[in-house]
């Protein structure tokens, strides 16, 4: 499991904006980029006591920055932080359009291990439902070049997506499963107010989304990757370290417009607008925009909820069980969540979701943020 400090990088560029889309991305804003990558390495000049073990450079489309612009970024980085090849996993995230070999070479020499890869679906006739600039055919093409090249690699998948039927989602999983990847991550489709599907008020079929999430958990542990977490599946060995240390609570450092990060147990979110971020960074300004130390029952409550997403499941402390009582007995009596016996005479019991709660995890959720109901 991951330990130690996590690094992330975003990186707010897309060529356009896919219509479910609510990160922290834009269009037409290219031109901005070598300025970009100034800033991001001046915010890194204000960590100079952070010792990384993990990078994942996430956006946004990483890939949107010139091959020349990626090692100037992957270098800076490294003059900062140390040798990108000695970390024990660096990430980058790259949409299939921009994976071309001059990119994928500059990734690969600057010491980059992984890279996951937006797909959504294989069907072409959803791909441009959803907005996306590539076809399959441009997919599997840039997949092979980085299997050449050595390259760790994710595969991001959606399920829910409109006009998506249970036929499609299987035939996005055996196009898939077909290219050996070592991690999948499968995302059920969150319809966000700001996005294009928000204003169109797009629904997501929950009957068939959990159908098809039921038959993928099926059919991707039988091709051998593990089911580990909410949304990821890895073969033994491939699980994301970076994410997993979200996930525990692992100190982490974020750079770049929209990034968060957690250091000496405050969280912390940066400038989301690119100018002001570029401004302040480049003032030598730390840009960040909210911070946040959450303490006593809030904290447990956000420690247990985020190691639930793990399917390993969270060590309850007495200091857990005590503030969550009445939660942890009402999702028992619902099937959602199991409290199993650690193991050993001096383990703590272990709370996990059930196979009930994983299709309905944002639900169990809840019960660990405030307001909380008290009653059983
Ligand atoms: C930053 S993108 C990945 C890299 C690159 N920008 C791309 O799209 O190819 C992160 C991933 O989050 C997922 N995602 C984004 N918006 C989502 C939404 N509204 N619901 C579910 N998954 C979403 C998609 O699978 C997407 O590949
Ligand atoms: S899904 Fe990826 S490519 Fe599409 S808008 Fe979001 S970050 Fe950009």
């Amino acid at each position: 499991m991951a330990e130690g400090t996590g690094l992330y990088v975003h990186v707010p560029f897309c060529s356009v904006k896919c219509f479910y889309c609510d990160f922290t991305a834009f269009s037409g804003q290219g031109s901005a980029a070598d300025r970009y990558v100034d800033s991001v390495l001046a915010e890194a000049d204000l960590y100079p006591g952070v010792v990384p073990d993990t990078l994942y450079i996430g956006g946004g489309t990483p890939t949107e920055l010139s091959a020349v612009q990626l090692t100037r970024l992957l270098r800076g980085l490294a003059a900062r932080f140390g040798p990108i090849a000695g970390l024990r996993e660096s990430t980058v995230e790259a949409s299939p359009e921009t994976g071309d070999p001059a990119r994928l070479d500059a990734l690969a020499a600057a010491g980059v291990g992984r890279l996951s890869f937006g797909l959504q679906t294989a069907s072409d006739r959803l791909l441009k439902a959803i907005g996306r600039q590539h076809d399959f055919a441009d997919f599997r093409r840039v997949w092979a070049d980085a299997r050449a090249r050595g390259f760790s690699l994710n595969v991001d998948l959606m399920q829910g997506l409109p006009g998506q039927t249970a036929v499609d989602a299987r035939g996005d999983l055996d196009s898939v499963l077909a290219l050996g990847p070592d991690h999948i991550s499968l995302y059920t489709l969150q319809v966000e107010d700001r996005t294009l599907f928000g204003k169109r008020e797009v629904e997501v079929d929950s009957d068939l989304a959990r159908e098809t999430m039921e038959d993928a958990i099926e059919r991707i542990g039988r091709a051998g990757l593990a089911h580990y977490e909410v949304s990821n599946f890895a073969r033994p060995g491939r699980e994301a370290l970076h994410n997993i240390g979200y996930w525990i609570d692992r100190p982490g450092l974020g750079l770049g417009c929209g990034a968060s990060g957690f250091l000496g147990g405050e969280r912390y979110q940066n400038e989301e607008k690119l100018r002001p971020y570029i401004e302040r960074a480049l003032r030598g300004e730390r840009p960040v925009a909210q911070r946040e130390r959450l303490a006593g029952k809030e904290k447990l409550g956000e420690s247990l909820m985020l190691r639930l997403r793990l399917l390993e499941g969270a060590s309850l402390t007495p200091a857990m069980q005590e503030a969550f009582r009445p939660q942890i007995a009402r999702l028992v009596e619902r099937g959602l969540v199991s409290v199993e016996d650690g193991g050993c005479s001096r383990c703590l019991p272990r709370l996990r979701l059930t196979r009930e709660g994983l299709f309905i995890a944002s639900e169990v959720f809840r019960e660990f943020v405030p307001p909380w109901e008290t009653t059983e």
